[in-house]
């Protein structure tokens, strides 16, 4: 976001009614919070007495020779300050219980709804931006149940409740005071929302400069392969230089605001002591009286002064809300968790595309699949070729549902994929993909990825058939052998088997494979491709090869060009055909 739309953004109407959705969240909770609220109603009411009874002990001082009245006093102010320190420890206790249980249930629902959000969504975003979703904006809410809000009531009442109180005393004195103080506020407010403003942006800055930081480290080799370590530190001190320029101009306005504020403060203090002097002269009023007068005002004025603070804090705590409550505003895809198939629901593997053409939707120009026409048979073996770019990985991409097509459409044994319900689809078929993603966790745990309740035995069994647990059994820890964040310690090979280990595992109906054998030696490509023909029996396998070896026995050949198929057959008919695919194996065979 530039530093100008931060600026600008206002407080609006539909914002604040987007922010009231917040209120489900609290919703369960919310007569523990009302006790909480009540708690802080007593300790801020004990708070506002407080000034009241020591006016009242002075007097009594005053007149002399009242002993028991002043002992009597003196209890009734021990008696609030016990009342106001219990209501305190069960306002704050009611309030943070409150604010973490709400935090829970909101962060359940905000990664259950982004982790359900369609590919297209995820194309335009950042994952350090959508991480702080879910972690930053989310405390600010935290901060916001548990003392903000409390201290925002806190300052209403003790304004409201004070004003009162000094006006029982003296109207005359009160209005008095009420001349000056209003001057404070209106400047005070304007501070704040200056200091709001920049509270935001640096807010914003921040979240940037983590975003650097986070996806410098995420790729952490390239960084250092391309020695471009100094390309990050100097990418990285531009934005920490943003964050302290604008955190001095911040701190400027905040010094300049508490000198205004002590100018105010004392200012005010000074002209209420002098005209109470003046009242008191006349006989107006009585020595506690004003001595309780004063310190309403200070305990007033510093309220105020308090309150832009608190303003600034509302008004980060309701920008975070509304960028949270952004992605609730997003469709997620129909997922659901499946228990067992219907009959009706298992795919027999016959797959059609139909005059199928595509654009990714952040490049909505470019045309990647152009009027795909396909007839795949149940359990037949289809191999994918063609130029890198050409459009492979997207159609098997489109197979799996991830984006829609723009123009025509995929069936499954004849049935159309959009009535075919979403999870249905998925769960059988399964795909070794490109770029294989481990997750940090044990290698049995990666392999249980493709069936999470699988027994140990059917793990094993899956790892034998991905030709894995050969070199997995060499493991001091076998199964249990740590892959780190992004299995690092594996060699590519290796991660590989272990990926179709997983899609072994899952047992799917159409198996995917996008260039499976590409990363491997020799070696290992003969047995991973020994893996994969006891994997293809009796399903519908879909293989992206570059290795032309790898699919000469494949029942259909698909060559595709710039999006296009420009040649189908089998081995034997395409290299009769003297076209793209005889070209390709020649290359390769002269290689
Ligand atoms: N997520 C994406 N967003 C936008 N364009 C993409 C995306 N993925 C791939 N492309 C583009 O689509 C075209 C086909 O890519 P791809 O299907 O990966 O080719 P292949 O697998 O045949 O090498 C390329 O021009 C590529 O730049
Ligand atoms: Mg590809």
């Amino acid at each position: 976001m530039a530093d100008d739309d931060i600026l600008k953004r206002k407080i609006t109407l539909p914002g604040l009614r987007r922010l009231f959705k917040l209120y489900h969240y609290i919703k369960p909770y919310r007569w523990e919070y009302g006790l909480g609220l009540i708690f802080l109603l007593g300790s801020s009411g004990a708070s506002l007495i407080f000034p009241k009874l020591l006016g009242e002990l002075v007097d009594y001082g005053n007149k002399s020779g009242l002993g028991a009245e002043i002992n009597r006093i003196a209890l009734i102010l021990i008696l609030v300050l016990i009342a106001q320190s219990v209501f305190s420890y069960f306002r704050i206790f009611l309030f943070v219980r409150v604010a973490e249980k709400t935090l829970a249930d909101l962060r359940q629902s905000a990664f259950n709804h982004l982790i359900r959000l369609p590919m297209k969504f995820f194309q335009h975003r950042r994952v350090g931006e959508l991480n702080s979703r879910i972690s930053s904006d989310i405390t600010l809410l935290q901060d916001a149940l548990t003392t903000t809000l409390a201290e925002f009531i806190r300052q209403i009442i003790i304004i409201v409740g004070g004003i009162s109180l000094m006006m029982v005393t003296s109207l005359k004195l009160t209005l008095f005071m009420l001349m000056i103080l209003p001057v404070i506020m209106i400047l005070a407010g304007i501070f704040g929302r200056y200091i709001r403003k920049l509270s935001k942006l640096a807010q914003a800055q921040v979240a940037d400069s983590n975003t650097i930081v986070e996806e410098t480290l995420q790729g952490i080799q390239s960084v250092k392969a391309f020695t471009n370590e100094f390309f990050e530190m100097a990418r990285y001190r531009v934005k920490t230089m943003d964050i302290a320029q604008t955190g001095i101009r911040n701190g400027k306005l905040r010094g300049a605001f508490s000198s205004f504020i002590i100018l105010g403060l004392f200012g005010a203090m000074v002209a209420v002591i002098w005209k109470g002097s003046t009242l008191l002269a006349t006989g107006e009023i009585a020595t506690g009286e004003l001595f309780s007068f004063v310190i309403y005002t200070v305990f007033i004025g510093g309220t105020i002064g308090g309150m832009a603070d608190v303003f600034a804090r509302v008004q980060k705590f309701i920008g975070a809300t509304e960028d949270l409550l952004e992605i609730f505003n997003e469709v997620p895809e129909p997922v659901e968790e499946l228990k067992n198939l219907l009959p009706e629901q298992i795919l027999h593997g016959g797959i059609r595309f139909e005059q199928l053409s595509f654009s990714y939707p952040t490049r909505s120009d470019f045309q990647v699949l152009n009027n795909i026409e396909v007839e795949i048979k149940p359990d037949s073996l289809v191999a994918l070729v063609g130029p890198s770019g050409a459009g492979k990985s997207t159609m098997v991409a489109l197979l799996l549902r991830l984006y829609e097509p723009t123009m025509g459409r995929i069936l499954f044994d004849g049935t159309d994929n959009q009535v075919i319900p979403l999870s249905v689809l998925r769960s059988q078929m399964a795909i070794v993909p490109q770029d294989i993603f481990l997750f940090g966790g044990t290698i049995r745990e990666n392999i249980a990825y493709g069936k999470t309740d699988a027994s140990d035995t059917l793990i094993e069994e899956a790892a034998q058939k991905a030709n894995a647990w050969e070199f997995i059994s060499k493991f001091p820890e076998g199964l249990e052998t740590l892959v780190g964040e992004r299995g690092t310690q594996l060699s590519g090979g290796q991660r590989q088997r272990i990926a179709i280990a997983r899609a072994v595992l899952k047992n799917p109906k159409i198996l995917i494979l996008d260039e499976a054998t590409s990363s491997l030696d020799s070696e290992s490509e003969r047995l991973v491709q020994d893996a994969l023909e006891k994997l293809m029996k009796g399903r519908t396998s879909i293989v992206i090869a570059h290795r032309l070896s790898t699919i000469r026995q494949a029942d259909q050949i698909l060559v595709l060009d710039h999006g296009r198929i420009v040649e189908q057959g089998t081995h034997e008919e395409l290299l009769k055909d003297n076209g793209l695919y005889r070209n390709l194996s020649e290359l390769q065979f002269a290689g």
